[in-house]
């Protein structure tokens, strides 16, 4: 199987909670490997770029408003089916439908403050990860 590289958030509310070791814990446990991490604040206009997929949607305001409203932790992971085991481990976008065992079944508070992203693509999480990391950031 490929090895692939994934982009992650950790969202303002997980920071918030102090739960980034508890979703590190998750992450390294399903064998991904946390190859570049930062914490940091994200700009107004970095959000609307990043979420610009989401514009035309009703929930594009609240959902830039509130990954701007606190600390987040950006991250490259890498491992086995990378994209899609992060996904699996995420769990469902809603936490009431997330699988047991999931980060999202375990941490998030509700659809739009749901602990964690990541990519849903390759050739997003190329995307994505190039929007906040240089390459010599990231130490596989
Ligand atoms: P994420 O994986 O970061 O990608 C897009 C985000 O939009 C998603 O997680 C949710 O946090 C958010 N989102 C999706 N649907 C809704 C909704 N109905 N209301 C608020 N936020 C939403």
């Amino acid at each position: 199987m490929a090895i692939e590289r994934t982009f992650s958030i950790i969202k303002p509310d997980a920071t918030a909670r102090n739960l980034t070791g508890a979703v590190n814990a998750m992450i390294e446990q399903a064998g991904l490997r946390i190859i570049a991490q930062k914490r940091v604040r994200i700009p107004r206009n970095q959000a609307e770029t990043f979420y610009g997929v989401h514009k035309a949607r009703p929930f594009f305001g609240e959902l830039v408003d509130f990954m701007i409203s606190g600390p987040v932790v950006v991250q490259v992971l890498e491992g086995e089916n990378a994209i899609a085991k992060y996904r699996e481990i995420m769990g469902a976008t809603d936490p009431s439908k997330a699988a047991p065992n999931t980060i999202r079944k375990a941490h998030a508070k509700s659809i739009g403050e749901n602990s964690v992203h990541g990519s849903d693509a390759p050739d997003t999480a190329a995307q994505e990860i190039a929007q906040f990391f240089a390459g010599n950031e990231i130490v596989g």
